[in-house]
């Protein structure tokens, strides 16, 4: 069967930005123009198209960028987006810049703004690009083991302080409504508690009871990984300190973990799925979403990656109980 070749493509990144993301645009523009292809930056996500933000790519303006956190093509959330007048809208700016194809760099939301223009005619691939590893057809998302990697180091200080006090410590990290930044955190940095949106029971009796068991043991720190999903770390501070008589502190991480400079892994990854999206637009495919699992890099259909559900790993979840303290399995 041969495919309709198309001639111009377009990329944009959506919703919040990710390290690595360069190196999925960079990905996109070479492998285009490798291809011989056109190729169109959009700036801002959605809100840039309706708005017309569109430039032309060369190889030499995405130089120098794969080594650089956020996104150079900017993001945005766009609401008009979201309206079937502002897709339509954003299908007829596509067609009008002669834009065949786009490359949609970003999360479900903004997969679900790709299938929409998907099923207006132009062709689109999702690449999935967030620092929460929420996306449920993936292993890896984009900027994943950057944040990951940034949030460990800034707990590993945390816990100097926190040992030389004796205090309790709450660090908050970022993740949404999903636990993944937390619990990987909490196997990393060798915690002692993690509360996950998956797990947590709001039993926050227990996790007093822990604070006191581990202290009466000798641990002089006890650090507890909050996922953003769980919250209100500052009044959780304040009820444990009255509650344990142990000075116990929050920080929240915030924004710093969606920053710097992109992993190696972050680097290689997004450069393999913003040429892979390239390939799936040459050989005329659409509405797909591209996706890393069992070690490959593979594509689904959009609708279906949208309805697929995403759970962490019980046997992960298990074993960072097993590593931490006052566990006994099946207790
Ligand atoms: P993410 O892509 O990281 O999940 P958002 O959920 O904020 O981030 O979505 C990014 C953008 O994608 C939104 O601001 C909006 O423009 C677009 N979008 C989200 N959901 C939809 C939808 N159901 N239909 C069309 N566009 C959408
Ligand atoms: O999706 C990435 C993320 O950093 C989440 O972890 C967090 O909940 C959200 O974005 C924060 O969004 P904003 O940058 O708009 O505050």
């Amino acid at each position: 069967m041969a495919d309709k070749q198309i001639k111009t493509i377009g990329v944009l990144t959506s919703g919040g930005d990710a390290p690595g993301m360069n190196a999925a645009i960079r990905a996109v523009v070479r492998r285009g123009l490798s291809s011989g292809l056109n190729v169109k930056g959009i700036y801002k996500g959605y809100m840039g198209l309706l708005n017309e933000e569109i430039i032309d790519m060369t190889a030499k303006d995405v130089s120098d960028t794969i080594e650089r956190g956020g996104t150079i093509l900017y993001t945005a959330r766009c609401l008009e987006f979201r309206t079937e007048e502002g897709q339509k809208r954003g299908a007829e700016i596509c067609r009008k810049h002669g834009i065949e194809g786009l490359v949609v760099i970003g999360g479900d939301g903004s997969f679900a703004g790709a299938q929409k223009l998907a099923n207006l005619g132009i062709n689109t691939i999702g690449v999935p690009g967030t620092i929460d590893l929420d996306i449920a057809c993936t292993e890896y998302t984009i900027g994943f083991d950057t944040a990951v990697n940034t949030a460990m180091e800034a707990i590993d200080k945390v816990r100097d302080t926190s040992t030389s006090h004796e205090r309790c410590s709450i660090i908050e990290v970022m993740g949404r409504g999903a636990g993944y930044l937390a619990l990987w955190c909490s196997i990393a940095n060798g915690a002692e508690d993690v509360l996950i949106p998956e797990k947590y029971d709001y039993d926050e009796q227990k996790l007093i009871n822990n604070i006191i068991d581990s202290r009466k043991k000798g641990k002089k720190h006890h650090i507890i990984v909050n996922a953003e999903g769980i919250g209100h770390s500052e009044a959780m501070a304040k009820r444990i300190e009255a509650a344990t008589g142990i000075e116990t502190r929050a920080t929240i991480l915030g924004h710093m973990q969606r920053g710097g400079n992109p992993t190696c892994k972050d680097r290689v990854y997004a450069s393999m799925m913003g040429a892979l999206a390239v390939d799936l637009l040459v050989q005329g495919k659409s509405c797909r979403v591209v996706g890393y699992r069992h070690g490959e890099f593979m594509d689904f259909d959009i609708n279906e990656a949208l309805a697929m559900k995403k759970n962490v790993s019980e046997y992960m979840w298990e074993i960072n109980q097993s590593l931490s303290h006052n566990y006994t399995k099946n207790k």
